[in-house]
């Protein structure tokens, strides 16, 4: 990702900044849309993953839809060209207001999480003189095997309704004038690299749950099969997309689909995790008793998920990389400057030698990165760099 041009490049950039390689984006998403185009599957991008305008008008501009979970991401992604038909709305905490501003856009669904939701919509699209189209987010009891805060449809989350509910949602949808029953919308957890289980098994119990709900006479026009796909945090150059084309066959070949029903999927990390990476400088290198630290001027207040999460990004000193003698490496405690002990970007990594001013890379940091950055220790926002702006005239100098 990083040659020679860019890293002296970087060189005169104010750190930290996101670097968002767009050569990565597009490759990424062009194989969604031709994985999309395969299988007659259509994907809806996560707007939670990263809500930057040039990444959602790129996202938009090929054509796929919008996963929105709250009203301002409706907004921005309207704002950035997707189309209000293409747009849905999930979350388990829809404000009011949320709900009527989505229904005034026009957007293309709702996944409601609760029967109390799906009674509140349909008051409110009563009162407008509007239907609203509403898909019913199911929670289908699957451990993904990802970490325990990602995951999100086992029994115990707090997320979509529970099979003990359902005869009373039959009920509920049978008096709901305002409302067009949809389908059904699963979601399991994010970062699941156990493809062919996992997959197989959401398709499997989808299945099932469909058959129960047309034998109560509702057609599922609609089976959205969330769950987000992995990726390589370890290797990020080696695998920079993920298996898009495993993971469309494995959805195609085990879910049992209706004449004319649509399959939707709404991936977020996998579309914009590898694209970018947070650039930051060594401010200091500190010889404790029994280790070395490296302190960046990067940290959780940037990139919040290692503290969040205990999540691994790999490390890379791209300043090394241009010293002319192959350097010697140390194993440091790579950290950032706020004041928290969770604040530790990697403890015993080996990298090469390393000093004060050292440019640094930490990787695969697209998704659930800038999105999450906040200005704790008063911090400053990290800017973004994109890499179409780094030669000639496009360079916008207001980021630095
Ligand atoms: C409802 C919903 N849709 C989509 C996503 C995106 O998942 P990912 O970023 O893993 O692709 C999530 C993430 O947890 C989610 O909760």
């Amino acid at each position: 990702m990083f040659d020679t041009g860019r890293i002296e490049f970087f060189d005169k950039v104010g750190t930290p900044f996101w670097f968002y390689d767009m050569d990565i984006l597009r490759e990424t998403v062009g194989q969604v849309v031709a994985m999309s185009e395969k299988y007659g599957v259509k994907a809806h991008y996560a707007v939670k993953a990263n809500v930057e305008r040039r990444i959602l008008e790129y996202i938009s501009s090929c054509g796929l839809g919008a996963d929105c979970v709250s009203g301002n991401e409706v907004a921005r992604a309207l704002e950035c060209g997707f189309s209000p038909e293409d747009i849905v709305f999930a979350g388990v905490g829809k404000t009011d207001r949320e709900i009527y501003d989505a229904l005034k856009a026009g957007i293309g669904m709702f996944n409601c999480e609760s029967l109390q939701e799906i009674f509140i919509i349909n008051a409110m699209a009563s009162r407008l003189g509007l239907r609203a189209r509403v898909s019913v987010r199911i929670n289908p009891d699957i451990d993904a095997h990802t970490h325990a805060y990602i995951t999100t449809g086992t029994c115990e989350n707090k997320f979509g309704i529970s099979p003990h509910e359902f005869d009373a949602l039959v009920d509920l949808l049978g008096k709901c004038a305002n409302v067009d029953f949809m389908g059904l919308h699963f979601h399991i957890g994010s970062q699941i690299t156990d493809v062919e289980p996992v997959y197989s098994l959401e398709c499997e119990r989808a299945g099932q749950i469909v058959s129960w709900f047309e034998s109560r006479g509702l057609e599922v026009k609609n089976i959205n099969l969330g769950g987000g796909l992995g990726v390589d945090y370890d290797d990020p150059d080696g695998c920079p997309v993920p298996d898009f084309r495993n993971w469309f066959r494995i959805i195609s070949e085990k879910l049992v689909r209706r004449p004319g029903q649509q399959v939707h999927v709404e991936p977020g990390r996998s579309i914009v995790a590898q694209c970018a990476s947070l650039i930051s400088r060594v401010l200091f290198v500190k010889v404790g008793e029994t280790r070395n630290f490296l302190i960046l001027d990067a940290g959780m207040n940037d990139l919040i998920r290692p503290a969040l999460y205990g999540a691994y990004h790999k490390i890379e000193n791209l300043s090394a990389c241009l010293r002319p003698n192959l350097p010697q490496s140390q194993v440091y405690d790579v950290v950032g400057p706020v004041c928290e002990s969770s604040d530790v970007w990697g403890s015993g990594r080996l990298l090469p030698l390393s000093v004060r001013g050292d440019l640094m890379a930490i990787r695969s940091a697209g998704a659930y990165g800038q999105v999450m950055s906040s200005r704790y220790n008063l911090k400053d926002f990290a800017p973004a760099v994109y890499s179409d702006d780094m030669h000639g005239a496009r360079l916008r100098t207001e980021y630095f």
